[in-house]
């Protein structure tokens, strides 16, 4: 399975100084998917990004970009990432009042949708609505911040929501990411591949690298990833 997993690094923890540059230097060294958050002060305690940024950025790279937000209502803004250039939207349930119709806007707006469990939210949200998930994305650790510790109690929810993704395709043929969010670094991403991720949200652990002056940090850094990755 080892080609099937994909790196996803959180331009949260890049210099936004420089974030055409980051985001070019970082898919050069290998990574697959820009993870692209997006807080609104409300849902979530902090501020960040919006179309307009991921507007700025889609021209530089073929890579998906995958906008996972953290915004409350959250429908409003989702035409606005599709024409901004987004590939994956997902969002999180309590921030939706009905969460079928929210995944239904994303995919008439052209674009892969995908619901994200927090740290205490149950995984049965997901059951009535897989024929309109093209990922799950669970979060080890609440969401809000990058550098924060990896929430052990994620690998048993890992394990359960693969259980589910895997009874659904073995029985639509339907193929569903599964991708985890929060504290991934070398010591653990062999580990949280293990218990069922396919794809791997990494903020700090990629973007922390480049207070080094190497030129190859992130060549470094998402190759120690993936050599833990083959370990699996
Ligand atoms: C947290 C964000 C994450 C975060 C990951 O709310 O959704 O994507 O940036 O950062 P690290 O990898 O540093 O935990
Ligand atoms: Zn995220």
């Amino acid at each position: 399975m080892g080609s099937n997993y994909r790196i996803a690094p959180s331009i949260l923890s890049a210099n936004f100084a420089k974030l055409g540059e980051e985001i070019t230097n970082v898919i050069a060294a290998g990574a697959d998917i820009v993870h692209f958050d997006v807080m609104d002060n409300h849902y979530v305690p902090n501020l960040t990004i919006g179309p307009l940024i991921c507007e700025a950025i889609r021209p530089l790279t073929d890579a998906i970009i995958d906008v996972h937000l953290m915004v409350k209502p959250v429908d409003r803004i989702i035409p606005d990432f599709a024409k901004a250039g987004a590939n994956i939207i997902t969002f999180h349930p309590e921030a939706s009042e009905h969460i079928d119709r929210t995944l239904a806007l994303i995919k008439e707006n052209g674009c892969q949708a995908g619901l994200v469990f927090n740290p205490a939210t149950p995984l049965d949200l997901m059951d009535h609505v897989m024929d309109k998930i093209d990922m799950i994305l669970l979060m080890s650790v609440n969401p809000g911040f990058g550098g924060q510790k990896f929430i052990p109690e994620a690998l048993a929810k890992l394990k359960l929501a693969r259980q589910k993704i895997d009874a659904y395709t073995a029985k639509t043929g339907k193929k569903i990411w599964l991708e985890i969010d929060g504290g991934v670094k070398t010591d653990n991403i062999a580990e949280i591949a293990r218990a069922g991720a396919d794809t791997f949200v990494a903020g700090s652990a990629v973007f922390g690298a480049a207070k080094e002056s190497d030129a190859h940090r992130y060549d470094t850094i998402i190759g120690a990833l993936r050599a833990e990755l083959a370990k699996v």
